[in-house]
């Protein structure tokens, strides 16, 4: 497995539970990447457009998020914060009531529970949001999931299953020779029945011969860490024009996110703070009382059709990709995990693949082999 993020952890930590025996390697550990970094929202009915694969993707990892987190709550010894409180998005003006209220009629549509709040039930039923809110939607089915957490309770298990991390570890090359797998490091070779490459940005770093690279690119994303010291903490993820906010239960809120391309910077910017603040203290206004705790970074890792690529190379079936998660790997990580697993233990090619396939880049113009 190359890469310690919530994707490798997720899938490191379902195959060696089945008997696997699994090697993590990472270039600097557990957890340092675009993870450590996420709001934990899994919110795919905002993040996926009507009839999108993507939404597809998501609302089918959703369903699988009670009993992932329920099996690893029976073993966690410092808990894992999970709640479905649903998502508030607000509308401050006409156009974004109109859109929302689109989002409403297309949610009843798919089935969706979903609920219409105007400007006065907006301030009742979520007293930190601005007095200025015109609407907002509650969209129930939503929910958080405290990442450092649920990244402690993996790799805990991964290891109880027998898994192994080693870091730092820069792999430079993953080749298929016959039916075995070669990973090698500057100093360092080794050998399995498969690999997967779950190295968020960093993976199109990693050569495979006969393989066009996979043009992921970074997107980064700047949050702050705010410790709420004013007024009412927001009572579940509220959305607006500009941020999202996202409270946790120690009385801390996560504002995000920034989305620039600006390569490997993992560099925190007064720009990206000032966007954050304004928007923040628009949506919430005793955001101005807050005490800015850490400003926190990571590298979504993305694919030109914004799509993860999970499954194995054609040229290479015993190298899996999973990777290009984008804004979505804490959400799309157990579905991710069954998919691989499902392939490498039980030979199953989920329908997905066809959407998801690594190869579907290899005409590309820039890939390399
Ligand atoms: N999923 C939210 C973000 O990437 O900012």
């Amino acid at each position: 497995m190359l890469g310690a993020g919530i994707i490798g952890a997720t899938i490191a930590e379902a195959l060696a539970q089945r008997g696997a025996d699994v090697a993590v390697l990472d270039m600097r550990g557990p957890n340092r990447g675009a993870s450590q970094a996420s709001a934990g929202m899994l919110t795919p009915y905002i993040e996926g457009e009507a009839d999108s694969p993507l939404l597809n993707l998501c609302v089918r990892s959703l369903s699988l998020y009670d009993s992932f987190v329920a099996r690893l709550l029976e073993v966690s010894r410092g808990g894992i914060e999970y709640a479905r409180t649903g998502t508030l998005e607000i509308a401050l003006d006409d156009d974004g009531v109109a859109k929302l209220l689109g989002n409403k009629v297309w949610l009843d549509t798919i089935g969706v529970e979903s609920e219409w709040l105007d400007g006065n039930a907006v301030r009742s039923f979520e007293p930190s949001i601005t007095p200025a809110a015109h609407g907002g939607l509650l969209t129930l089915d939503h929910g958080l999931v405290g990442v450092t957490s649920l990244m402690n309770a993996l790799v805990h298990q991964a290891r109880l299953a027998g898994a192994t991390f080693e870091f730092p570890v820069e792999v430079h090359t993953v080749a298929q020779v016959g039916d075995r797998v070669e990973v090698t490091s500057v100093d360092r070779t080794w050998t399995g029945d498969a690999a997967v490459i779950a190295g968020g940005s960093w993976s199109r770093r990693v050569r495979i011969p006969g393989v066009p690279s996979l043009p992921v690119r970074p997107v980064r994303g700047q949050l702050l860490h705010l410790q709420w010291c004013e007024g009412d903490q927001p009572g579940r993820i509220c959305w607006g024009p500009h941020c999202y906010a996202v409270p946790w239960s120690d009385g801390t809120v996560l504002v995000g996110a920034t989305m620039e391309e600006v390569g490997f910077d993992e560099g925190t910017t007064v720009a990206g703070v000032n966007t954050l603040t304004s928007a923040a203290i628009e949506l919430l206004p005793h955001a101005t009382g807050a005490r800015l705790d850490a400003i926190r970074v990571g590298l979504r890792p993305m694919l030109p059709d914004e799509l993860p690529a999970i499954g194995p190379f054609a040229a290479a079936p015993r190298i899996v990709a999973a990777t290009g998660h984008y804004r979505n790997g804490v959400l799309l990580a157990p579905l991710t995990a069954e998919l691989v697993t499902g392939y490498l233990l039980d030979n199953v090619r989920d329908d997905l693949f066809e959407i998801t396939t690594p190869d579907r880049f290899a005409k590309m113009e820039g890939g390399s082999a």
